[in-house]
Order: structure tokens, then sequence, then C-alpha cells
């Protein structure tokens, strides 16, 4: 039986026990809690992008995402794709055309990457756009972005 102060997570595939209050954004409790720093702190106001992560394979907002509605959904973050097929086709595209600039928007621009592909394997550019578009880059790489899940979707159609 867990206290008030008490939640399980779900978070890449482990279950976390976190003791924090129930109003905490997500995006701490994983950073702080869990101790996983693939989740970056950006605006703070669900604006940027940064903080997304993956809640049951949907992109979201950890910033405002208060830690005691997360229930039993999985959480996913950078840390959790690692190994996925899929997440390894961006990381190469990524590299491939020097997308980063400073990188800090990065990891929360590939989760959003990855859920699209993931529901949409060959999106055209309109819908790579529409579904980026709440992903910040202050550094400006989005048309390389564009082009990296170009090249992700292109290997998943060979
Ligand atoms: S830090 Fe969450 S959207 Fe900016
Ligand atoms: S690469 Fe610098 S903010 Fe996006």
């Amino acid at each position: 039986m867990l206290e008030e102060d008490e939640f399980m997570l779900v978070v890449n595939g482990e279950e976390r026990l976190i003791k924090a209050s129930a109003d905490m954004p997500l995006l701490w409790a994983l950073r702080q809690e869990v101790g996983l720093s693939g989740v970056k702190f950006g605006c703070g106001a669900g604006l940027c992008g940064a903080c997304t992560v993956h809640l049951d394979g949907s992109p979201v907002r950890s910033c405002v995402l208060p830690l005691g509605s997360v229930g039993s959904s999985e959480v996913t973050t950078l840390e959790g794709i690692q190994d996925d097929p899929l997440a390894e086709r961006l990381f190469d595209a990524w590299l491939e055309i020097d997308v980063m600039q400073c990188g800090y928007c990065q990891a929360g621009q590939i989760m959003s990457a990855h859920a699209l592909l993931k529901d949409n394997p060959t999106p055209s550019n309109e819908e790579i756009d529409m579904a980026m578009e709440g992903n910040i880059c202050r550094c400006g790489t989005y048309p390389r972005i564009r082009e990296a899940i170009r090249i992700a979707s292109e290997e998943e159609e060979a």
C-alpha cells in the first residue's frame, strides 16, 4: 500500500518508487528521483519540448505533467529507447547529417520524432512539421531535423 507521498512509476520498463508530492512535475521526478538526465528542462511551461518523454508511447511534456496524474502509464525516456531499432535509425540519421548544434533540445526532438515514425513510418513533410512543431530549437536546426526524419523513414521503407 502506497503512502500519500509515494508513487510507483513504470519508467523504461522498470517500476520505480518515488517519494514526492503529487504536484511535482514528472520531469523532476525523472531527473532528481530516478536519475535520468536525458530529459531536459527548458521552459518549464510546456512550450519548448525539451522535456518530451513518452507516456504509453505518446509524446508528452513532462514539465507540465504532475507526478500524481501518471498512474500506471508507462513512461519512456531517451534512455529507454536506446536499443530500439527505430531509435537506432534515428540516431544514425542524426549523426549522418550532423543535426545537432548545441544539442540541448535534441533529446526532446528525438522523442517526438520516434513517436511520429512509430505511428506513421512514412510521413510527408507536412506531417513531420506538424508532429515536430512543439519542439523548439534555438539553434534553428529544423531543416536538418526534418531531413534526418526523412532519412530514418526512408530506411524503414527500404
Ligand atoms: S521544458 Fe517542458 S516544454 Fe519546455
Ligand atoms: S541544437 Fe541547440 S537548441 Fe536545438
